[in-house]
């Protein structure tokens, strides 16, 4: 599981499933055209930017469980990009992080202004609603409105949004693990999880799978979050695309000030061994559902 060769096969199906999401993000988001242009090249400016493009393989690999075609589920897989990447504009801006890089390049702000930056953070938020309302993402208005409700529940205040509010009152708070394990979950799991239960909405599948799936989800996001915040203290900006450090500086809790650098290292190590095993009865169509944690743990960007 862990062999390079393996790894390298992994890094290859990433690369493969961001080159066909990019695709769809260029023809999905809106051109630049009109008196109102600048707002759409500030969305294309932070979406078609290359980021690792997780959350939509997490949601075509839930959905290739149940045999859904790659073609079916490129929407739903561009639509968590949208939020995805809105949530970093915003997190970006002086109110909030006030950082100047992103994804190797400057952050919308910086590229264009504040202003600017706020307005394309929230239509890349409403088009991501707007592409999976359309008839072209499933043809039951059912499924469409599943999908819908679930997104708007996983960005909003009891989700992504809340997440955020936590970390931001993170400092004048005594958080211990349990609140900062709680914080994650929302600020960055909530994301993980819809895309993990979009496979199984999308293919109409059993609500056990769901459940299953959103087990998966819960550990991968607290993972992702931690080996995030061990890469703002132990990496680059070279490796990154953004600034490191930051997280001290701005006296954000995490499980690595908590934990320290070891203990929170072998919680990730945890989670990706829990996360690998929840999916393993799904057997081979799993595979990369179950490489992925463990590659999490050696990331370096
Ligand atoms: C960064 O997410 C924000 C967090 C939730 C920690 P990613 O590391 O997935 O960012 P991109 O999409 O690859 O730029
Ligand atoms: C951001 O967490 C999570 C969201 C944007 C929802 P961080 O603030 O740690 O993400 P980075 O390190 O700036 O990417
Ligand atoms: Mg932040
Ligand atoms: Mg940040
Ligand atoms: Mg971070």
């Amino acid at each position: 599981m862990n062999q390079p060769g393996t790894q390298h096969a992994l890094a290859a199906e990433l690369e493969r499933i961001g080159r066909s999401i990019d695709a769809a993000l260029e023809r999905l988001l809106p051109q630049p055209l009109g008196l109102q242009a600048r707002v759409t090249e500030a969305m294309r400016y932070a979406v078609l930017a290359g980021g690792k493009r997780l959350r939509p393989f997490l949601l075509m690999q839930s959905a290739g469980l149940f045999g859904v075609a790659p073609e079916r589920v490129l929407r739903g897989a561009a639509a968590i990009e949208c939020v995805h990447t809105y949530s970093l504009v915003h997190d970006d801006l002086p109110c909030m992080d006030d950082d100047d890089l992103r994804r190797g390049r400057p952050t919308t702000h910086k590229a264009f202004d504040e202003a600017t930056a706020v307005l394309a953070g929230d239509a890349l938020l409403t088009i991501a609603f707007e592409i999976l309302a359309d008839a072209e993402t499933h043809p039951s208005g059912a499924v469409r409105a599943r999908l819908v409700s679930e997104l708007a529940k996983a960005s909003g205040s009891n989700g992504m949004i809340g997440g955020q509010m936590m970390d931001i009152d993170a400092p004048s708070h005594r958080f211990g693990v349990d609140e900062v394990v709680l914080l994650q979950r929302l600020k960055t799991g909530a994301l993980f999880e819809f895309c993990c239960v979009a496979g199984p909405i999308l293919a109409e599948a059993d609500s056990e799978h769901e459940a299953r799936l959103r087990e998966y989800a819960r550990d991968f996001g607290l993972l992702f979050q931690i080996t995030d915040d061990l890469l703002d203290v132990l990496s680059t900006p070279e490796k990154t695309g953004k600034a490191v450090g930051k997280d001290a500086q701005h006296g954000k809790v995490t499980l690595v000030s908590l934990l320290g650098i070891e203990g929170a290292r072998r919680r990730a190590e945890d989670l990706a061994a829990r996360a690998a095993d929840t999916v393993a009865p799904y057997g081979p169509p799993a595979k990369w559902l179950q490489m992925l944690p463990p590659h999490l743990l050696r990331r370096e960007s």
